[in-house]
């Protein structure tokens, strides 16, 4: 989605806020653009497409004034070119507006401020966010035209705000995020706090309905009933060095090898090995759901982290015994869900700001369950609005294409069925934990497979079309593989479960279409096995991954791609990663700009 980046101090404020922009291009790349207050008045420029276009066309036609605002954008209203780019200024150019989100009544005010005189000259519906700022500003208060004008939408939205008389940007939010970072004598603002990390790490991060004036001598905030808001500073853990590529070509290839570590911290000082229990009590569910007391679990998500939702019905089913639900975030309000009594409702998410996601969470919270969220980021909306929270603890990942971020919402989702098996009384989950242990080596090792899968890569990246097929717990898997194909080398794919590639699927295959087949040993690798040969006979490719010795498959498969094999209900976390990699070389080999691929974006916050 959007992202919004703002500076008052004294600072050379254009470079500071490309730089913001840079580390928030992830969050939408269609077009950019800053302003500035120069020395007439409110100064713009913007630039269709990707970031290095705005900053080519900023060292043809330079900008210079203090404080101000910048954008990078992920179109919803309005084609995704320089007309349309933020920063937006008002028809009479005294104030500029930057905004993430969509004001669903535009229409409707647009045509009020039309009667009323105002000029329109974007398709966006952010001009109606400065056309009526500015209609209620008398040139003097802006926090309170801000205010004033944020009564009358509707939508989810964040936008930031600044005009020429005082250096002073007003911020307000309702659904995505911001977050304001404290500096000495400047203030920051913006959609991530990835974008502050080289300035400060001091931040406060908005809640919903409030409003922040941010000046170079401090920060106020005001709640929706303009009371104000005390909140202290707290202090970010992450390291600014994470945000950079470290040598690699891509984020996504960097996220890619951080695996090891990442799993690590998701489950380092969760798990006491000797007594083979899972303890650590960020969850609680207080004044809700007892975890003894959970008889089903709905599970929602978008995207990747449906993936890891729907790898999660099986280990919640098989370690806990408790009946689980898995749903779309996009879906789950619109089906009128059954919500019994004693239901935990997860959102699963990176972010934490999937606007479908947080919506199902509501739905879900609004019939009666009790809500945890899964999550990446501290302090996200979906952590907010939750009863328990289990952080993944991947770091900041900015690859749009999610890879550690699945992977450690897997050993999340592990962790909660163990939970939930001991608040049941259940017997240990002895050798499950055991083989958790082994789990940052074993990727490790998979990890050392890259130059094979990139041999595979250079061998198919050619193919139109690509079939993935996984079986029981790695079915998910396989839809992940294709996801992750999709995504960065827009080659389509399909997953599929292997069981029910010969019901359609299977007039597919031909000589030219490559088939990945998750093979694992568990208790489907005879059925897949059969599978295998079911394609080879009508001459597909297939491309096995497995943990079972490769020469078993040689006779069956083209290319076996031999994993180190672990427990059973951890194979998946280790069998995802060859297919981030076949992804990532595949994509990189068509030319493909793997880590903002085109339509994308990292975290998608509206409906
Ligand atoms: C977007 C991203 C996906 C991601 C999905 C859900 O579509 O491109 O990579 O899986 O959103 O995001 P979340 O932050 O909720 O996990």
């Amino acid at each position: 989605m959007c992202g919004i980046v703002g500076y008052v101090g004294g600072r050379e404020v254009v470079a500071l806020l490309i730089e913001g922009l840079r580390r928030l291009e992830y969050r939408g790349y269609d077009s950019a653009g800053v302003v500035v207050r120069g020395p007439e008045g409110l100064i713009a420029s913007k630039a269709e497409g990707k970031l290095d276009r705005l900053v080519d066309k900023l060292e043809r036609e330079p900008l210079t004034g203090s404080f101000g605002l910048g954008h990078t954008r992920w179109a919803t209203h309005g084609a995704p070119n320089e007309r349309n780019a933020h920063p937006v200024l008002d028809a009479r150019r005294r104030v500029a507006v930057i905004h993430n989100g969509i004001i669903e009544n535009f229409l409707q005010l647009k045509t009020e401020l039309i009667a009323a005189g105002w000029e329109f000259e974007t398709d966006t519906d952010t001009e109606v966010v400065a056309n009526l700022i500015s209609s209620l500003y008398d040139g003097d208060d802006l926090r309170g035209a801000v205010d004033a004008a944020r009564k009358r939408f509707e939508g989810m939205y964040a936008f930031a705000v600044m005009a020429t008389r005082r250096e002073e940007i007003v911020a307000t939010r309702q659904g995505p995020p911001l977050v304001v970072g404290l500096g000495e004598a400047e203030n920051f603002l913006a959609s991530d706090p990835a974008a502050l990390l080289t300035y400060t790490r001091d931040v406060i991060f908005l809640d919903n309905a409030e409003l922040a004036l941010l000046t170079p001598r401090g920060v106020e905030i005001w709640d929706a009933q303009g009371h104000p808001v005390e909140r202290a500073a707290q202090r970010l853990n992450w390291d600014p060095i994470q945000v950079e590529k470290g040598g690699y070509k891509h984020f996504m290839l960097k996220e890619i090898h951080e695996q090891p570590q990442a799993l690590q911290d998701t489950f380092g000082g969760r798990v006491d090995f000797e007594l083979a229990r899972v303890e650590f009590d960020d969850i609680g569910f207080e004044g809700s759901l007892g975890e003894s007391e959970v008889r089903r679990v709905h599970l929602l998500a978008c995207g990747t982290s449906l993936h890891a939702a729907l790898v999660g019905k099986f280990l919640i089913e098989e370690l806990a015994r408790i009946p689980v639900e898995v749903d779309y975030g996009s879906e789950y309000r619109y089906r009128d869900p059954i919500v019994e009594p004693a239901t935990l409702a997860v959102g699963v998410s990176q972010s934490g700001e999937t606007a479908d996601t947080l919506s199902a969470m509501g739905a879900a919270r609004e019939r009666g369950a009790s809500l945890l969220a899964i999550c990446n980021v501290a302090n996200s909306q979906a952590t907010r609005i939750s009863d328990g929270v289990i952080l993944t603890h991947a770091g900041p990942e900015i690859g749009v294409a999610s890879t550690k971020a699945f992977t450690t919402q897997l050993v999340a989702l592990f962790l909660l069925a163990v939970r939930l098996r001991q608040a049941r009384g259940m017997e240990t989950a002895a050798e499950e934990l055991a083989a958790l242990a082994h789990l940052p080596q074993a990727i490790d090792e998979t990890l050392a497979l890259e130059p094979k899968i990139d041999q595979l890569a250079r061998r198919f990246f050619r193919a139109e079309d690509f079939l993935y097929l996984g079986r029981g717990i790695n079915y998910p898997i396989a839809l992940e593989g294709a996801l992750k194909l999709k995504e960065i080398s827009y080659i389509h794919a399909e997953g599929y479960t292997a069981g029910e590639m010969k019901h359609g699927p299977i007039a597919l295959i031909d000589e030219d279409l490559p088939v990945v087949m998750v093979a694992s040993g568990d208790r489907v690798y005879d059925k897949v096995i059969s599978n295998m040969q079911e394609v080879k006979a009508r001459d597909g490719i297939v491309i096995a991954v497995t943990d079972h010795d490769a020469e078993e498959l040689a006779g069956v498969a083209d290319e076996v791609i031999q994993v180190p094999r672990i427990h059973r209900l951890l194979q998946p976390i280790v069998n995802v990663v060859p297919l981030q990699l076949l992804a990532y070389f595949t994509g990189v080999r068509r030319g493909a700009d793997v880590d903002q691929p085109r339509n994308l974006a990292k975290s998608v916050t509206v409906e």
